[in-house]
């Protein structure tokens, strides 16, 4: 009798028993290029730490790291109305949020679709469109209410310098965005400006990274969060530091060096510079191609929005080698950001050992007829290019724990990839396992635990909003100076 032990969980890999040498050949080769193992993690982490340090210094690095004057985390006590306005990558979503003052909330919300020529529009276009959409929302819930002035959480997700709540300077478009005569100005005013033309009884009272509201949300009502993070379009995170760490503020204010600052850290400006990160020919090439070339060189390996697009550029390569889909027509695989995060997750997801799913979706979506060996070729790619993301995300979380010699904690994580792209959680929860050392524990004892957020853009704004008027009542300074506009703005 053999004594076989514990049955062995299923492959990801699939068999490759069938697959002819040239092609393994090169999974063999895109297992190289895109895997990034413990100790180049680890790298990584070092590097991203003095990364971090930089940006919060007065000298500045590519990290942007970025006050965002939200100075406490709720108690949870928090009352009141508020309405929260989302502005993401693909969607714009308007809510009410009711606060209950017992770490509970109630929300009202209607989402409307960026149309899509709006993200290379004009500014008026764009701002016009987000006041038109305010004005449908109170229209439909509040129908014939003579309504005062209502104070707006403005979720707005680019890099923003920010000299008060409810103030930013966008420093750059990310995400695909790419609209005349917004860069290095103001948002709030033109945003203003378009309400008033409408007519539409609302002020901007914080204007919110997506990161920082899920940060303060996921805290409302799990007081262990200490970090909120993004993994959907683009990528980002926020994390309280104090004042006396963010040595770019000193002599521009005047506060308790222990005051706590949220910092938002577009931290998809890590490595701009290229000198860490495993990027590949195909990183490259998506870089170069993108609107903003030599930005955002972490954010375009991880985030949904390139995700697609770099098996779609592998893809055509190996057809333009001739390994694979020989005598097939690509015209379809042609078309720039034709593959979205969500193919990729479908093709992961493929239960059949034959990838008869990849299969359909070829030949429905590009008219490619596969082999099954091309189909574990494509399946096996999938997987890589999931695999780097959620490894480099963890990347990132590690670095900030480590920076702020956070043990244990939770942070709370949103955004399309993270929800729905399959293995991504535990993925990343395994890259931190690897980078920590966590050897002896099961995933549910790590110390560190990515989970599901919050709603940030809505709960999170409406938590600020709240927060930011109890600073005021506080008679606390919630705002800056105009003079340290131009020394903050970077
Ligand atoms: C933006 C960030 C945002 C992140 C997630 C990035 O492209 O620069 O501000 O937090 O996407 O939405």
């Amino acid at each position: 009798m053999v004594h076989l032990g514990p049955k062995k969980p299923p492959s990801r890999k699939g068999s490759m028993a069938d697959v002819p040498r040239d092609l393994l050949e090169q999974i063999s080769q895109l297992e190289t290029i895109f895997t990034v193992d413990a100790n180049k993690l680890k790298a990584i982490v070092e590097h991203f730490i003095k990364e971090l340090e930089k940006g919060l210094s007065k000298e500045g690095g590519s990290i942007p790291m970025i006050p965002t004057w939200v100075m406490s985390m709720p108690d949870g006590k928090e009352k009141g109305s508020y309405l929260a306005l989302d502005m993401g990558g693909t969607n714009l979503r308007v809510c009410e949020v009711q606060l209950l003052g017992n770490r509970d909330f109630d929300i009202t919300q209607s989402k409307y679709h960026m149309p899509p020529g709006m993200k290379t529009g004009t500014s008026e276009q764009l701002w016009d469109y987000i006041a038109e959409c305010l004005e449908a929302f109170l229209q439909s819930h509040h129908p014939d209410e003579a309504l005062h002035e209502l104070s707006l959480g403005f979720t707005f997700s680019y890099p923003c310098s920010q000299t008060a709540i409810d103030n930013g300077v966008l420093q750059r478009w990310t995400k695909g965005f790419d609209i005349d005569g917004v860069e290095g100005h103001d948002v709030q005013p033109m945003f203003e400006a378009a309400l008033k033309r409408k007519n539409v009884p609302i002020h901007v009272t914080a204007l919110i990274n997506d990161t920082t509201g899920t940060m303060v949300a996921s805290n409302y009502t799990d007081p262990e969060t200490q970090m909120g993070c993004i993994f959907g379009t683009g990528c980002n995170a926020a994390y309280f530091d104090v004042v006396k760490n963010i040595p770019k503020l000193e002599g521009l204010v005047d506060l308790d060096p222990e005051t706590p600052m949220a910092i938002n850290c577009e931290w998809g400006a890590f490595d701009n510079e290229h000198v860490i990160l495993p990027r590949t020919k195909y990183d490259v090439q998506i870089d170069e191609d993108s609107p903003r070339p030599n930005q955002q060189a972490f954010e375009k390996m991880i985030a949904g929005l390139y995700l697609g697009e770099i098996h779609r550029i592998v893809m055509l390569d190996l057809y333009e080698q001739g390994f694979i889909f020989e005598n097939q027509s690509v015209e379809a695989l042609k078309k720039p950001y034709s593959i979205d995060a969500s193919l990729l997750s479908q093709i992961e997801e493929d239960p059949f050992e034959n990838l008869t799913e990849v299969e359909d979706l070829f030949t429905t979506r590009f008219g490619i007829q596969t082999t099954e060996p091309e189909r574990k070729l494509v399946r096996r790619l999938a997987e890589l290019i999931g695999d780097r993301s959620a490894r480099l995300s963890a990347a990132g979380v590690a670095a900030i724990c480590k920076k702020k010699g956070i043990e244990k904690c939770h942070v709370g994580a949103d955004g399309s990839v993270f929800n729905k792209y399959p293995h991504f959680q535990e993925r990343g929860a395994q890259a931190l396992a690897e980078i920590f050392g966590w050897h002896d524990l099961t995933p549910t004892q790590y110390p560190i635990k990515v989970q599901p957020a919050e709603d940030g853009s809505g709960v999170g704004a409406a938590l600020i909003a709240a927060l930011t008027a109890k600073r005021v009542n506080e008679g606390l300074p919630v705002g800056m100076k105009p003079e340290i506009i131009a020394k903050l703005s970077k």
